[in-house]
């Protein structure tokens, strides 16, 4: 039901965390509203602190569904913040954080009544493992790719298996808020107007990722040829090149990490150097991944 699970802090996360470029934004805000969530007693002493009680703000703060929504175009960073934003938390807090994945198995097979089941145990399992959790211990709960479980029920085309899954869906977001244990829930989705208005009225928050922009696009290019001699003006000049020529969008931070880059590293080993031209050449070889459309 779930993949391999991850246990923060570990040095894999922190690094995956690092390399996340043009984010520091999403990142702050992230950090900010969860670490209220998975270190609770920070809130209450923080209001003890500085007004010499917990005041009433701070108690409606248990009132949040502990839900956050991961919105915006592929390759963007979403799985893989989703997966590593508490590695920080868990270190500065000295909280341990399990991650649980939700797997794409769970999604079922369409069977009837078979998602609403796996979905049903999935947060089962996590709320009996929230209650069994020590001080100093938190949940995470990613549901990666969650269109087609919380696709709009409003969707006329909808079965009624989706549905029964979507329903599923927030019955297990409502008892996991309920409990007012330290379990957060991150849904990623590539389909945001798509997705439940029932499940994106939970949403304590939600966030978006773009593809990169200019300035983004000359730190990912300079971090990764860092030391290869290539010059700024030439890297200004790639950087350039993948962003939108006239399409409409440019790369994303995927299509330049794993496409672009490698191939250019390629085409130069084991013979060549690294340089400019190459990496232009990789650019004109691997054309952007096209917008996904709501629609
Ligand atoms: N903001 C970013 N900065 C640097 N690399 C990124 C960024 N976003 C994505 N990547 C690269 O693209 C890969 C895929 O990203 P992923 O998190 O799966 O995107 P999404 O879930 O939004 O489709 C990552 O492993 C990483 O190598
Ligand atoms: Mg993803």
């Amino acid at each position: 039901m779930f993949d391999e699970e991850l246990e923060l802090p570990n040095a894999r996360a922190q690094r995956r965390y690092e390399s996340l470029v043009g984010l520091d934004d999403v990142k702050y805000a992230l950090i900010q509203n969860a670490a209220v969530l998975l270190d609770p007693d920070s809130l209450r002493t923080w209001s003890q602190k500085q007004h010499g009680a917990v005041l009433p703000v701070v108690a409606a703060f248990s009132q949040r569904t502990p839900l956050f929504i991961f919105a915006g175009d592929v390759g963007t960073g979403k799985s893989t913040l989703a997966e590593s934003f508490a590695q920080p938390i868990s270190k500065q807090r000295n909280i341990e954080i399990s991650v649980l994945r939700l797997s794409l198995r769970a999604r079922g097979t369409g069977a009837v009544g078979e998602m609403t089941r796996l979905l049903g145990e999935a947060f089962d399992e996590v709320v009996s493992r929230g209650r069994k959790m020590p001080p100093g211990h938190a949940l995470i709960l990613v549901i990666d790719e969650a269109d087609a479980i919380a696709q709009s029920r409003e969707l006329g085309q909808m079965h009624h298996e989706d549905r029964a899954g979507v329903n599923a869906l927030i019955r297990g977001i409502d008892t996991v808020a309920a409990e007012g244990l330290p379990i957060l829930v991150v849904m990623c989705t590539n389909r945001l107007s798509s997705l439940d208005p029932a499940v994106r009225r939970r949403a304590a928050s939600e966030f978006q990722f773009e593809r990169p922009n200019d300035v983004q696009r000359v730190a990912l290019f300079k971090g990764a040829l860092e030391g290869a001699g290539i010059a700024d003006h030439d890297i200004e000049r790639i950087a350039q090149l993948a962003g939108d020529d006239g399409r409409g969008y440019g790369h994303t931070y995927s299509d330049i990490v794993n496409r672009v880059l490698p191939a250019a590293v390629l085409a130069s080993y084991p013979d060549s150097a690294l340089d400019a031209s190459a990496v232009t050449a990789a650019l004109q070889g691997h054309p952007p991944t096209p917008q996904f459309t709501d629609k």
